[in-house]
């Protein structure tokens, strides 16, 4: 079996405090891999020691069979690690069609120093892809406005687009469906199984199990830093330990 994402021995302290313990974690390619576990865990650590916004005190980070620690997180994506942020990352003064522009035509020219605007007639193709993409999360009737001004929950999905039409390898997304009302968590749950989502490589941080049990071929989880069980979700659900983590004591405590 070979790995996309081979995450092993990685420690990460701040100060005093050992944020993570020991992370071994494998994920297969064309899994959803979910990472869960309570506040203060260590989740989006995790996240930030892959994408190269945290160096780990130790440990390795490999990704396509690639080391990535010391890498900038910019090379980091380029090489197809694509993460979607807690806080949606976007440009509020730009349009839609813009945003989901700008990631395609970074992808393309591999580089941020550009003006993407000044020569937009030439960039058919990927204004074409980028309408496709607003069109597959139910944006492109938006396309013209400036995302600024859309509703929280469709500058989250932006945002997706925004991963999405980078191509990426591998996924990550930090609680997509946070501070979501019910229904538009699950429109992002069916987007995140629909045909262009569904086998690409994900990794989910979230702690709505609603949205994990829907959408995680496997489960990891995290407590005060340490991985205490990965498996199938039903195996997860059934698992004392996590039980235990989550309730924060055990039942005969
Ligand atoms: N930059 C930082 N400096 C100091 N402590 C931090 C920093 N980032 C996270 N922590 C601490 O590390 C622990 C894990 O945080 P975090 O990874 O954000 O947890 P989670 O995403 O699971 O809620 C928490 O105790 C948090 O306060
Ligand atoms: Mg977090």
């Amino acid at each position: 079996m070979s790995y996309i994402l081979d995450i092993d021995g990685v420690n990460k302290t701040f100060g005093g405090l050992h944020a993570l313990s020991d992370v071994n974690l494998k994920i297969e390619e064309g899994e959803t891999h979910a990472i869960i576990g309570p506040n203060g865990a260590g989740k989006s650590t995790l996240l930030n020691c892959c994408i190269g916004r945290l160096i780990p005190d130790t440990g390795t980070v490999t990704f396509n069979g690639k080391n990535m620690i010391g890498m900038p997180p910019y090379d980091i994506n380029h090489a197809g690690m694509v993460r979607v942020f807690q806080t949606p990352e976007i440009f509020p003064d730009l349009t839609l069609l813009q945003n989901v522009m700008i990631p395609a035509l970074a992808k393309r020219d591999g580089t941020f120093k550009f003006n993407p605007f000044k020569s937009l007639a030439k960039e058919k193709s990927i204004i074409k892809e980028a309408h496709a993409t607003l069109a597959d999360f139910e944006l492109d009737k938006f396309h013209n406005q400036l995302a600024g001004s859309i509703s929280r929950g469709d500058k989250r999905r932006l945002e997706l687009a925004m991963g999405l039409i980078q191509h990426p390898d591998l996924l990550l997304l930090d609680e997509p469906t946070a501070g979501m009302a019910r229904h538009d968590t699950n429109r992002t749950i069916d987007l995140l199984n629909s045909d262009r989502m569904k086998t690409m490589t994900k990794v989910i941080i979230e702690h709505d199990m609603h949205v994990v049990f829907s959408l995680a071929d496997r489960i990891s989880v995290l407590a005060r830093g340490h991985i205490i069980a990965t498996g199938r979700p039903e195996d997860i659900k059934n698992d004392p330990k996590v039980k235990e983590a989550y309730l924060g004591e055990s039942e005969d405590e």
